[in-house]
């Protein structure tokens, strides 16, 4: 079989390593062997850590429109010029893996119904939370339930400065330092401590765990930027740490937000700290439920990435999940709340 990689930073150099590393593994899952056959990047002439020898690099997507791929992973990251790159090989019918959470969540109705139309698969488990698996655990292994909540700490940025604030005392602005230096922030650190990309990856959630189009501009969010490291330690000093969470519920009807909340110590997502991710379900059947693991990363982004990529491989296609209606959320105030 025959992949295409678009782009070649973080999780694209995690995706190729991957596939080297458990090639045997993953080859046996496949029945037959697998090789990336052409790489999109911006920088053909780049020296990396990471042996592309015998693939195709190339800067023009062009190149790759009429290769004769069976699946294209997208880890470049973007939004306008990156839908109509994708739209373009869902037409063409080929597979479609992204991480591409910004994107999603503004587009991922319009992408699920070209890919639709065209009978192939468009599968996004890295878009969230990174290597925790999920997107397909509420997609498939729940799909038994009603979903009443999901609730997740999903940046984890926010999560790694206020872990920094509440365990070891430090400032905002050192601990905001420390995270770009160790990777975890996007490009520009502002989507992350203004809630944005937390924002985006519980919209992706909510719509998959109650069944409706989540338009993002209906869901209110809040960052950390106006956390003081006085609040963080008065609530220590009362049993509680405050974490960054996106918030999905559903009763009578459907209310959603990213806001920072004090947990009591003794809640199951207190205790999630630095840079890890965890996301809290409650089915109606299943009850409570928790998921925990890296939410950034190369090779733990590109276990997801991969993952997908053997399921588009493997399973049939039968239609990528496309909810019909569209979401009415209803929000109480976004504020400082306790759990
Ligand atoms: N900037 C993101 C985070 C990376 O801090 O969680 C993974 O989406």
């Amino acid at each position: 079989m025959k992949i295409a990689v678009l782009g070649m930073g973080t999780v694209g150099s995690g995706v190729v390593n991957v596939l080297n590393t458990n090639k045997n593994k993953i080859e046996s899952l496949l029945g037959e062997e697998v090789t990336v056959t052409h790489v999109l990047a911006k920088n053909i002439d780049k020296a990396r850590d990471i042996d592309l020898s015998g693939i195709q690099l190339t800067d023009k997507v062009e190149d790759i429109y009429e290769a004769d791929i069976d699946a294209v992973i997208e880890v470049m990251g973007g939004i306008d010029n990156t839908y109509e790159i994708i739209l373009q090989f869902l037409k063409n019918r080929i597979h479609v893996v992204t991480a591409n959470k910004d994107l999603l969540a503004e587009r991922i109705d319009d992408l699920v119904a070209v890919a639709n139309e065209n009978e192939v698969h468009l599968n996004y488990e890295a878009s969230v939370a990174g290597g925790v698996p999920i997107i397909k655990t509420i997609e498939n292994s729940l799909n038994a339930n009603q979903i009443s909540e999901v609730m997740g700490i999903l940046n984890g940025t926010t999560n790694y400065i206020l872990t920094k604030m509440t365990v070891d005392g430090w400032t905002y602005d050192d601990a905001l330092e420390d995270a770009k230096a160790k990777g975890y922030a996007e490009a520009d650190p502002t989507n992350d401590v203004e809630g944005i990309d937390a924002l985006r990856k519980i919209v992706l959630l909510s719509r998959l765990s109650f069944n409706k189009k989540v338009d993002i501009k209906d869901v209110p969010s809040i960052g950390i930027t106006k956390v003081e490291s006085e609040d963080i330690q008065i609530a220590k000093n009362l049993g509680y740490v405050m974490k960054l969470v996106g918030i999905g519920k559903y009763s009578d009807s459907l209310s959603a937000s990213v806001e920072p909340i004090f947990f009591k110590a003794d809640h199951q997502l207190a205790s999630v700290n630095y840079e890890k991710n965890a996301v809290y379900v409650i089915g109606n059947a299943v009850g409570e439920t928790m998921y925990y693991g890296p939410g950034a990363g190369s090779l733990e982004t590109a276990s997801a990435v991969v993952s997908d990529l053997i399921d588009v491989l493997t399973t049939p296609v039968k239609g990528n999940f496309a909810p019909s209606e569209k979401a009415v959320i209803q929000n109480e105030e976004v504020e400082y709340q306790y759990y």
